[in-house]
């Protein structure tokens, strides 16, 4: 079976960073609040949990609907200042129709040497309309990369080969709702699992309800990928569960 390109699974999987897939949700299952409204679900203990496994990644991935509407850092500033690492992640925005604005954080940050450079994974055939954003957000310090997409979503696995070329071996993807979405559902089109290598769910003691965002709505029963339970944590008042993709 071949992954992108006429890869075999086998080629893909050496070809690929180790990918960790991390988020937060209530105990029914949503991750933002009405219309996507920023919840912070974690507590003060698991969200330091997640700053210190920013450092340990080489690059952080977000949608560009979670860059657009939470406006993250995607830094370690959680951590103690006398017991944070040097290393700081390379943050990665998927926006395939350059959406990012120019004055985000993560491009403000840059600017003022506070964090690294953000890389901008747009489609790589861009419309004559898009050259012009690309200019806008070049001149605000992103590295524009162009991935195949199909229906405006970036390929992941192409995605995931192009970021190992470009030296990232280990990538964190944090959300949003439609970015988990796709790389649980990959999965299924790269049998044995090729995309995700851990999945760690933060589990706060709080309801959303209906109005909420969810993540799972769209995956299929067939797309469901097959976790290995690894380990759970109580972290203050959260459950970290941590599974291993088989
Ligand atoms: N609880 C948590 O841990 C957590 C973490 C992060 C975010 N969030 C929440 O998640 C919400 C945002 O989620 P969201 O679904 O609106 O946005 P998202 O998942 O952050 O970004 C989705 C967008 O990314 C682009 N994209 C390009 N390639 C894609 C691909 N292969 N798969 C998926 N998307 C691709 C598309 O943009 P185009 O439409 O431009 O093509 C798509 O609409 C916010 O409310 C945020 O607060 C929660």
């Amino acid at each position: 079976m071949s992954v992108s390109g006429g890869q075999s699974v086998a080629e893909f999987l050496s070809s690929r960073p180790l990918v960790t897939l991390t988020f937060a949700q209530s105990l029914d299952g949503k991750i933002a609040g009405k219309e996507g409204k920023q919840l912070i679900l974690s507590g003060k203990e698991s969200m330091l949990m997640t700053h210190w496994m920013r450092t340990k990644h080489d690059a952080i991935l977000v949608g560009i609907g979670t860059a657009l509407n939470d406006d993250p850092q995607l830094n370690s500033r959680h951590i103690p200042e006398d017991e944070r690492p040097s290393h700081l992640p390379r943050p990665v925005i998927l926006d395939a129709n350059l959406r990012l604005r120019p004055d985000c954080k993560l491009l403000k940050n840059y600017r003022e040497r506070k964090g690294r450079r953000p890389w901008v994974i747009c489609d790589a055939d861009l419309t004559s309309n898009d050259i012009g954003r690309k200019s806008t957000l070049e001149d605000a310090g992103a590295r524009v990369i162009g991935v195949p997409s199909v229906d405006g979503f970036i390929m992941i696995p192409d995605l995931l080969k192009v970021l190992y070329n470009l030296g990232i071996k280990t990538l964190m993807v944090e959300g949003g709702a439609t970015i988990i979405g796709s790389f649980l559902a990959e999965p299924a089109r790269t049998e044995p699992n090729a995309i995700i290598d851990t999945l760690i769910i933060t589990i706060a003691p709080t309801l959303v309800g209906n109005d909420g965002i969810g993540y799972g709505e769209k995956l299929s029963a067939t797309q469901i990928p097959s976790l290995k339970h690894i380990r759970t944590e109580v972290m203050g008042q959260d459950v970290v569960i941590v599974s291993a993709l088989e």
